[in-house]
């Protein structure tokens, strides 16, 4: 089914379909030693459109092999976001172990309804259940849509937390198919303006103690965040099967990433106690016109989440998962660099085809900067930098290559008005400052604040691919990525620090190739 490749910037370590449209991950399972990817999928071209589950599946979550799509349009709608469960006690009555999936049916005549399929053939393919939909909104909402399926072990039942507007909503069900309310969360909180989209839920333990789990909801917002148009924010808390309470304040906003281009993720089911979630690679403000044709969208670097405490709060780290060591070809050591001089490694990827990890640690001087220039001859370089005056790191894609695709999809006076709202509340856009401009959203540069992090000395490790960078600091305390569109692929690396002397350590520049 495969066709032969003919886009530029096709990555070559992430996956990506082979023809047509992809956004969203989701209904992502594990089952008999096999990593199942849905995702939203236009089988017939390279815009959103004629929404279907597409499906490819792997072994090692890195290599893909693509199957046919899984769940396709029909009459009722296109087939939205939504997940799946492996149902190893037969609760639906379709055998032990059959792979149930719920999604959206999204239609301007119906609306958006949750509908369930199952399949007997290890996700192959699906029947749609005969008594669909089997929910609705009670209240005639429009968007309602994402169900997240998942197992509660004290009550012995399935719940679903699925998006419901501005807030997330509980349904509880022993058969997957009765679905009864149990609780809303979310109204008021977090990022605002917003609408919630792909919720999930998921359990981890307190900075590695299993006697403590706490959950964690996540959901993506769209559009109005802090970078421009979509991201994912999480709550941490605890969750009595009816109720889920935030342990901070849940009107501060907590960010998975903190990058442009990492949007309605969600994690695999059935994965024991590893928690993996898988990002699509755009933002909703250009995801349909960046400068691809044969397919569109990419799915980001799997990564195993983790929660820790810093200063008396709950937050998830999102580190890349270590499978991701499978695709390292070549080794390059390069010299600890503690004269504060910029050393510019010309070169040093050169013949990886713009796909290369940089992994070091760097100990910015203090009130110094410290970070590297990824570039090629043509002057385009993404910049990531530590400032230790403002405590933050920046990744900056101003330059980066090309970065005007015209007509952006967002309307910008909501960008704007939220922006706005942000800073009558005292609070920064997360725009680098000097990139703030509505009319190109896509140039902007990003940034996280440091104090996430425990020490200064931070571990960096940077994913470099045809058209990515992905950033994480400190085992993903820090997880930031941006889509990025060289016209010739990057092949160097400069490290630098201003402002007094910071020392680059353990310095590696590995070849990614699949
Ligand atoms: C998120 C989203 C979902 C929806 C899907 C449609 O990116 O808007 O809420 O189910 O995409 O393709």
């Amino acid at each position: 089914w495969s066709v032969e490749n003919t886009d530029y910037y096709r990555p070559l370590y992430h996956h990506t379909p082979s023809y047509g449209w992809m956004n969203d991950a989701n209904g992502m399972v594990y089952k008999d030693g096999e990593y199942h990817l849905y995702f939203q999928y236009n089988p017939y071209g390279s815009k959103w459109g004629n929404m279907h589950w597409g499906h490819a599946v792997s072994t090692d979550l890195m290599h893909w092999k693509e199957l046919q799509p899984a769940i396709a349009r029909d009459t009722m709608g296109h087939i939205f976001s939504g997940s799946s469960v492996v149902d190893k006690n037969n609760t639906a009555g379709y055998g032990n172990g059959a792979i149930i999936a719920l999604y959206t049916s999204a239609s301007d005549k119906n609306g958006q309804i949750q509908c369930m399929a199952y399949s007997t053939d290890n996700g192959r393919t699906f029947t749609k259940y005969e008594g669909n939909p089997v929910l609705r909104p009670f209240d005639g909402l429009k968007d309602f849509r994402d169900p997240k399926v998942f197992w509660y072990e004290p009550a012995k039942a399935w719940y679903m937390i699925v998006s419901a507007d501005k807030e997330m909503r509980f349904y509880k069900s022993d058969d997957l198919k009765k679905w009864t309310y149990i609780s809303g969360f979310g109204r008021g909180y977090g990022m605002q303006p917003c609408q919630y989209e792909c919720p999930d839920f998921v359990q981890l333990p307190v900075n590695g103690d299993k006697n403590n789990m706490k959950y964690v909801m996540l959901m993506n917002v769209n559009p109005g965040c802090l970078f421009g148009g979509s991201a994912t924010e999480y709550f941490v808390g605890d969750f009595d099967g009816k109720n889920f309470t935030c342990v901070d304040d849940p009107h501060v906003p907590k960010w998975l990433d903190y990058g442009k281009d990492h949007y309605a993720t969600v994690c695999f089911s059935n994965t024991g106690d590893r928690v993996i979630a898988l990002p699509w690679m755009s933002n909703w403000q250009y995801a349909n016109v960046t400068p691809i044709k044969q397919y569109r969208g990419a799915n980001g670097l799997p990564r195993e989440l983790s929660l820790y405490t810093k200063d008396g709060r709950y937050y998830v780290a999102a580190n890349v998962a270590p499978e991701v060591k499978a695709i390292r070809k070549e080794t390059k050591t390069v010299e600890d660099i503690k004269t504060g001089a910029s050393v510019d490694k010309k070169g040093v990827a050169a013949g990886y085809d713009g796909a290369f990890e940089i992994e070091f640690d760097v100990t910015p001087a203090a009130d110094g900067t410290a970070g590297i220039e990824v570039y090629n001859d043509k002057g385009e370089k993404t910049m990531i930098y530590f400032d230790l005056k403002q405590m933050r790191v920046v990744m900056d894609r101003t330059q980066s290559g090309l970065t005007d695709f015209g007509n952006l999809a967002e309307p910008h006076d909501i960008e704007k008005k939220a922006d706005a709202a942000r800073q009558s509340k005292g609070q920064q856009p997360m725009r680098i400052e000097n990139a703030v401009n509505y009319k190109n959203d896509f140039a902007l540069g990003t940034w996280a604040p440091l104090n996430l992090c425990e020490d200064k000395t931070y571990h960096v490790d940077v994913f470099v691919d045809k058209c990515s960078v992905e950033l994480f600091v400190d085992g993903g305390r820090i997880a930031m990525t941006n889509l990025v569109f060289p016209t010739k692929p990057y092949d160097s690396v400069k490290f630098y620090s201003e402002g007094g002397k910071s020392a680059f350590s353990q310095i590696k520049v590995y070849k990614l190739g699949m």
